[in-house]
């Protein structure tokens, strides 16, 4: 499998409590990153892409101006036509899902839709119970609208949670949520944002309960591996994950990696363990993972 994403750039109008994408500074030439990520997408095919990734900041954002909206349309078509002709087996497309107007995005779907390809688009998107939706509930109101619409329409959806102590705390259940949604859901470790220098006990003290302590999150996974309602064992592996060519954009143009892992400076899978995980150690989460699934 070769995964080749695109992060077209960090934009986002909804500012959630932790993004590690926030202070990055806008990237307002969006053409550019269009462009480029078309000629780079267009190399790439002749060296056998099976997963094309496109996400942002946010990309479906309707204030955008027309010509970024057609832009990302071009782009889209581009990327069709390769699964048309079979150069491209899936797309995975990232999106919050927290507009009250959807138009952009649907008209994105369509695409897929229209040339007979919707089962080949994956929608990726990310619940939190609180640093994204506590303080604005509308805004669940438009997810909870969009994930409908998709399920009734037939579309894919991955939904992506940070392992926080709120989520643990939330009384999340994966039977009630799979069943309402329909979706496989992925989980990510907490880190500091890329523009916080200091380590993650300070950065708690913006943040509420955003990073788990080490028992609760055990014991919680011992309940799910328990309940039988999710494969524990896959949970944060980042051979599932990150070990893909990646392309990330910042204000010189993309970066090539082989792997995320190789360039700390630009995006960091590797952190410094004192910004990453646990709030009291600075063990590895998805080494209890293995311990508990071993037991
Ligand atoms: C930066 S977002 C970009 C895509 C899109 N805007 C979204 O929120 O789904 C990618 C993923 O990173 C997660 N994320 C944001 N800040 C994080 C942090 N500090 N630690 C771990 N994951 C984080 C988000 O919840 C989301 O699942
Ligand atoms: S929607 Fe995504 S990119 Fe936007 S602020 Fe939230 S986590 Fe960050």
């Amino acid at each position: 499998m070769r995964f080749l994403q695109f992060e077209l750039w960090t934009d986002c109008p909804f500012a959630c409590e932790f993004c590690f994408n926030k202070n990055i500074k806008n990237q307002k030439r969006k053409l550019e990153a269009l462009s480029q990520a078309s000629e780079i997408l267009e190399k790439e095919i002749l060296k056998g892409v099976e997963i094309v990734g496109v996400m942002g900041g946010e990309l479906f954002n309707p204030c955008y101006p027309d010509e970024v909206k057609e832009g990302l349309v071009s782009f889209f078509n581009q990327i069709t036509s390769h699964v048309l002709e079979g150069n491209i087996g899936q797309v995975y497309v990232n999106t919050p899902l927290l507009h009250g107007d959807r138009s952009f995005l649907e008209g994105i779907v369509r695409i897929f839709e229209e040339r007979g390809i919707l089962d080949k688009l994956l929608i990726c998107t990310s619940w939190d119970p609180k640093g994204r939706f506590e303080k604005t509930p509308y805004r669940f109101k438009f997810w909870e609208r969009d994930m409908l619409w998709l399920r009734e329409i037939g579309v894919k959806v991955h939904v992506e949670v940070v392992l926080t102590q709120s989520f643990l705390n939330s009384g999340f259940d994966f039977k009630l949520f799979s069943d309402k949604y329909s979706n496989s859901i992925g989980f990510i470790t907490p880190h500091v944002p890329f523009f916080f220098d200091g380590n993650k006990q300070q950065f708690q003290t913006q943040c509420g309960e955003f990073f788990p302590k080490r028992k609760d999150f055990m014991e919680w996974l011992v309940r799910v591996r328990d309940e039988g309602h999710y494969k524990v064992e896959d949970m944060l592996d980042r051979d599932l994950h990150s070990n893909h060519l990646y392309f990330w954009r910042d204000e010189h143009g993309f970066l090539e990696r082989s792997n995320r892992t190789t360039d700390e400076k630009y995006h960091p899978i590797e952190f410094r363990k004192d910004q990453v995980g646990y709030i009291d150690s600075d063990r590895d989460m998805r080494e209890d993972v293995i311990s508990i699934c071993s037991l």
